[in-house]
Protein backbone atom coordinates (compact mmCIF):
# COMPACT_ATOMS: atom_id res chain seq x y z
CA UNK A 1 0.00 0.00 0.00
CA UNK A 2 1.08 3.70 -1.25
CA UNK A 3 2.59 5.22 2.46
CA UNK A 4 1.38 8.52 0.49
CA UNK A 5 -2.64 7.33 1.15
CA UNK A 6 -1.86 5.95 4.45
CA UNK A 7 0.03 9.63 5.76
CA UNK A 8 -3.74 11.47 3.85
CA UNK A 9 -6.04 9.23 5.98
CA UNK A 10 -7.25 10.87 8.95
CA UNK A 11 -9.29 8.46 11.68
CA UNK A 12 -11.76 10.76 13.72
CA UNK A 13 -11.26 9.11 16.81
CA UNK A 14 -15.00 10.30 18.17
CA UNK A 15 -15.54 7.65 21.25
CA UNK A 16 -16.22 8.58 24.65
CA UNK A 17 -13.72 7.23 26.72
CA UNK A 18 -9.87 6.69 27.02
CA UNK A 19 -10.17 3.43 26.97
CA UNK A 20 -11.52 3.15 23.78
CA UNK A 21 -9.58 5.60 22.40
CA UNK A 22 -6.68 3.42 23.24
CA UNK A 23 -7.82 0.18 22.03
CA UNK A 24 -9.02 1.45 18.46
CA UNK A 25 -5.91 3.27 18.07
CA UNK A 26 -3.89 0.00 18.84
CA UNK A 27 -6.23 -1.78 16.28
CA UNK A 28 -5.75 1.26 13.89
CA UNK A 29 -1.48 0.97 14.64
CA UNK A 30 0.86 1.34 11.12
CA UNK A 31 -2.89 1.55 9.02
CA UNK A 32 -3.14 5.36 9.35
CA UNK A 33 -1.86 8.41 9.09
CA UNK A 34 -3.24 10.14 11.71
CA UNK A 35 -5.84 10.22 14.81
CA UNK A 36 -7.98 12.89 15.23
CA UNK A 37 -8.69 13.41 18.99
CA UNK A 38 -11.78 15.82 18.98
CA UNK A 39 -14.07 17.96 21.82
CA UNK A 40 -15.67 15.06 23.09
CA UNK A 41 -12.49 13.33 23.77
CA UNK A 42 -10.24 15.69 24.68
CA UNK A 43 -12.71 17.40 27.65
CA UNK A 44 -13.57 13.72 28.77
CA UNK A 45 -9.59 12.39 28.74
CA UNK A 46 -7.17 15.42 28.75
CA UNK A 47 -4.12 15.86 27.76
CA UNK A 48 -2.49 12.54 29.38
CA UNK A 49 -4.67 10.69 26.57
CA UNK A 50 -3.17 12.43 23.39
CA UNK A 51 0.38 11.19 25.10
CA UNK A 52 -0.60 8.09 24.95
CA UNK A 53 -2.05 7.59 21.41
CA UNK A 54 1.00 9.55 20.11
CA UNK A 55 2.63 6.28 20.66
CA UNK A 56 0.35 4.91 17.59
CA UNK A 57 -0.08 8.26 15.28
CA UNK A 58 -0.03 11.51 15.10
CA UNK A 59 -2.77 13.50 15.95
CA UNK A 60 -5.10 16.08 14.97
CA UNK A 61 -6.01 17.70 17.64
CA UNK A 62 -9.31 19.24 16.59
CA UNK A 63 -10.74 22.11 19.67
CA UNK A 64 -11.15 24.74 16.89
CA UNK A 65 -9.88 27.54 19.30
CA UNK A 66 -12.53 30.70 18.78
CA UNK A 67 -11.48 33.22 21.23
CA UNK A 68 -9.27 36.85 21.75
CA UNK A 69 -6.39 36.55 20.30
CA UNK A 70 -3.91 36.50 23.67
CA UNK A 71 -6.51 33.45 24.94
CA UNK A 72 -6.24 31.64 21.88
CA UNK A 73 -2.21 32.11 21.80
CA UNK A 74 -2.24 30.91 25.30
CA UNK A 75 -4.11 27.85 24.70
CA UNK A 76 -2.09 27.00 21.63
CA UNK A 77 0.88 27.67 23.51
CA UNK A 78 -0.39 25.00 26.33
CA UNK A 79 -1.20 21.74 23.19
CA UNK A 80 1.83 22.68 21.37
CA UNK A 81 3.56 21.13 24.12
CA UNK A 82 1.84 17.90 23.05
CA UNK A 83 3.25 18.81 19.70
CA UNK A 84 0.46 17.84 17.73
CA UNK A 85 1.17 17.14 14.30
CA UNK A 86 -2.22 19.29 13.54
CA UNK A 87 -4.11 21.96 15.32
CA UNK A 88 -6.89 24.42 14.73
CA UNK A 89 -8.83 27.76 14.78
CA UNK A 90 -11.94 29.40 13.47
CA UNK A 91 -11.62 31.76 10.89
CA UNK A 92 -14.05 33.72 12.11
CA UNK A 93 -12.27 35.06 15.19
CA UNK A 94 -10.67 37.56 12.93
CA UNK A 95 -7.54 38.69 11.39
CA UNK A 96 -5.72 38.98 14.63
CA UNK A 97 -6.35 35.97 16.08
CA UNK A 98 -5.24 33.81 13.20
CA UNK A 99 -1.90 35.64 13.08
CA UNK A 100 -1.41 35.67 16.82
CA UNK A 101 -2.52 32.04 16.96
CA UNK A 102 -0.04 30.98 13.17
CA UNK A 103 2.88 33.15 14.84
CA UNK A 104 3.03 31.05 18.05
CA UNK A 105 2.84 28.18 15.81
CA UNK A 106 5.88 29.40 13.93
CA UNK A 107 7.78 29.87 16.98
CA UNK A 108 7.16 26.22 17.70
CA UNK A 109 8.57 24.69 14.91
CA UNK A 110 11.38 26.79 14.46
CA UNK A 111 11.76 25.65 18.33
CA UNK A 112 11.88 22.12 16.37
CA UNK A 113 8.24 21.41 16.77
CA UNK A 114 6.20 19.71 13.88
CA UNK A 115 2.53 21.25 14.49
CA UNK A 116 0.48 22.91 11.09
CA UNK A 117 -2.25 24.91 12.03
CA UNK A 118 -5.39 24.98 9.99
CA UNK A 119 -8.37 27.20 9.69
CA UNK A 120 -12.25 26.70 9.93
CA UNK A 121 -14.26 28.45 7.75
CA UNK A 122 -18.00 27.94 8.15
CA UNK A 123 -19.37 24.98 9.99
CA UNK A 124 -21.03 22.87 7.58
CA UNK A 125 -23.90 22.85 10.19
CA UNK A 126 -24.12 26.69 9.02
CA UNK A 127 -26.26 26.80 5.90
CA UNK A 128 -27.39 29.84 3.78
CA UNK A 129 -30.87 30.42 6.31
CA UNK A 130 -28.38 29.81 9.48
CA UNK A 131 -26.05 32.52 9.01
CA UNK A 132 -29.07 34.67 7.66
CA UNK A 133 -30.29 34.36 11.51
CA UNK A 134 -26.81 35.45 12.23
CA UNK A 135 -27.09 38.72 10.12
CA UNK A 136 -24.57 37.56 7.22
CA UNK A 137 -26.04 37.67 3.76
CA UNK A 138 -23.15 35.34 2.14
CA UNK A 139 -23.84 32.28 0.52
CA UNK A 140 -21.43 29.73 2.89
CA UNK A 141 -19.34 29.02 -0.11
CA UNK A 142 -18.83 31.90 -0.86
CA UNK A 143 -17.89 32.70 2.76
CA UNK A 144 -15.78 29.85 2.99
CA UNK A 145 -13.29 30.75 0.07
CA UNK A 146 -13.03 34.06 1.11
CA UNK A 147 -12.14 33.30 4.82
CA UNK A 148 -9.74 30.33 3.57
CA UNK A 149 -7.84 33.05 1.57
CA UNK A 150 -8.02 34.95 4.94
CA UNK A 151 -6.33 32.57 6.68
CA UNK A 152 -3.67 31.70 3.87
CA UNK A 153 -2.40 35.66 4.39
CA UNK A 154 -2.86 35.49 8.13
CA UNK A 155 -0.07 32.57 8.19
CA UNK A 156 -2.13 29.56 8.96
CA UNK A 157 -1.62 26.33 7.09
CA UNK A 158 -4.44 25.04 5.50
CA UNK A 159 -8.63 25.08 6.31
CA UNK A 160 -10.57 22.57 7.16
CA UNK A 161 -13.40 22.38 4.11
CA UNK A 162 -15.66 19.95 2.67
CA UNK A 163 -14.50 18.10 -0.23
CA UNK A 164 -17.12 19.80 -2.47
CA UNK A 165 -15.08 23.25 -2.00
CA UNK A 166 -11.04 21.44 -1.78
CA UNK A 167 -10.75 22.48 -5.35
CA UNK A 168 -11.53 25.97 -5.18
CA UNK A 169 -9.56 26.30 -2.23
CA UNK A 170 -6.61 24.88 -3.97
CA UNK A 171 -7.07 26.89 -6.82
CA UNK A 172 -7.51 30.17 -5.04
CA UNK A 173 -5.32 29.55 -2.20
CA UNK A 174 -2.46 27.08 -4.10
CA UNK A 175 -1.22 23.66 -3.51
CA UNK A 176 0.55 23.95 -0.49
CA UNK A 177 -2.34 25.38 1.15
CA UNK A 178 -3.87 22.21 2.95
CA UNK A 179 -7.10 21.48 2.84
CA UNK A 180 -8.50 18.47 5.31
CA UNK A 181 -12.10 17.54 4.28
CA UNK A 182 -14.18 15.15 6.45
CA UNK A 183 -17.25 14.34 5.22
CA UNK A 184 -16.09 11.23 3.43
CA UNK A 185 -17.84 7.56 3.12
CA UNK A 186 -16.85 4.61 1.11
CA UNK A 187 -18.12 4.17 -2.06
CA UNK A 188 -21.60 2.60 -1.42
CA UNK A 189 -21.89 3.25 2.39
CA UNK A 190 -24.47 5.33 4.18
CA UNK A 191 -24.04 9.21 4.90
CA UNK A 192 -25.21 8.73 8.06
CA UNK A 193 -25.95 12.28 9.27
CA UNK A 194 -23.41 14.10 6.77
CA UNK A 195 -25.23 15.55 4.34
CA UNK A 196 -22.75 16.24 1.49
CA UNK A 197 -20.78 13.12 1.25
CA UNK A 198 -17.67 12.11 -0.77
CA UNK A 199 -16.03 8.99 -1.76
CA UNK A 200 -12.49 8.70 -1.52
CA UNK A 201 -11.30 8.52 -4.49
CA UNK A 202 -13.35 11.94 -5.59
CA UNK A 203 -12.16 13.74 -2.55
CA UNK A 204 -8.59 13.44 -3.61
CA UNK A 205 -9.68 14.25 -7.34
CA UNK A 206 -11.35 17.13 -5.85
CA UNK A 207 -8.19 18.46 -4.16
CA UNK A 208 -8.47 17.22 -0.42
CA UNK A 209 -4.74 17.11 1.16
CA UNK A 210 -6.58 14.85 4.53
CA UNK A 211 -9.51 12.79 4.45
CA UNK A 212 -11.06 12.60 7.57
CA UNK A 213 -13.26 9.23 8.15
CA UNK A 214 -14.57 8.39 11.37
CA UNK A 215 -17.72 6.02 11.99
CA UNK A 216 -16.82 3.97 8.38
CA UNK A 217 -13.90 2.63 10.34
CA UNK A 218 -14.40 3.35 14.11
CA UNK A 219 -17.89 1.80 14.14
CA UNK A 220 -16.77 -1.00 11.61
CA UNK A 221 -16.50 -4.92 13.13
CA UNK A 222 -12.84 -5.07 11.47
CA UNK A 223 -12.02 -1.08 11.61
CA UNK A 224 -7.94 -1.97 10.54
CA UNK A 225 -10.08 -3.78 7.40
CA UNK A 226 -11.97 -0.84 6.79
CA UNK A 227 -9.40 1.23 6.84
CA UNK A 228 -7.06 -0.57 3.91
CA UNK A 229 -10.22 -0.88 2.26
CA UNK A 230 -10.70 3.00 2.22
CA UNK A 231 -6.50 2.91 1.08
CA UNK A 232 -7.00 1.34 -1.70
CA UNK A 233 -10.52 3.30 -2.54
CA UNK A 234 -7.50 6.12 -2.34
CA UNK A 235 -5.54 4.46 -4.50
CA UNK A 236 -7.73 4.10 -7.32
CA UNK A 237 -7.35 7.76 -8.05
CA UNK A 238 -3.73 6.98 -9.99
O1 LIG B 1 -18.01 9.69 11.51
P1 LIG B 1 -17.69 10.73 10.47
O2 LIG B 1 -16.81 10.21 9.36
O3 LIG B 1 -18.91 11.47 9.97
O4 LIG B 1 -16.80 11.79 11.29
C1 LIG B 1 -16.34 12.97 10.72
C2 LIG B 1 -15.57 13.78 11.72
O5 LIG B 1 -15.26 15.04 11.16
C3 LIG B 1 -16.32 14.06 13.03
O6 LIG B 1 -15.33 14.14 14.06
C4 LIG B 1 -16.94 15.41 12.77
O7 LIG B 1 -17.15 16.14 13.96
C5 LIG B 1 -15.84 16.09 11.94
N1 LIG B 1 -16.30 17.19 11.10
C6 LIG B 1 -17.30 17.06 10.16
N2 LIG B 1 -17.67 18.14 9.40
C7 LIG B 1 -17.07 19.32 9.57
C8 LIG B 1 -16.05 19.46 10.50
C9 LIG B 1 -15.69 18.36 11.26
O8 LIG B 1 -17.84 15.98 9.98
N3 LIG B 1 -17.40 20.33 8.81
Amino acid sequence: MESSSRERLVVALDLPTAGEALAMAQRLEGKVGMLKVGLELFCAAGPGLVKELQVFAPIFLDLKFHDIPNTVKRALEAVLKLDPRLVNIHASGGALMMETAAEAVRAHRAAGGQTELLAVTVLTSLDREALARMGSLDDPRDLALHLAKLARECGCDGVVCSAMEAGLVRDACGESFHRLTPGIRPRGEQALDQARVMDPAQALRNGATWLVVGRPITQAPDPAGAALAILKEMETTR
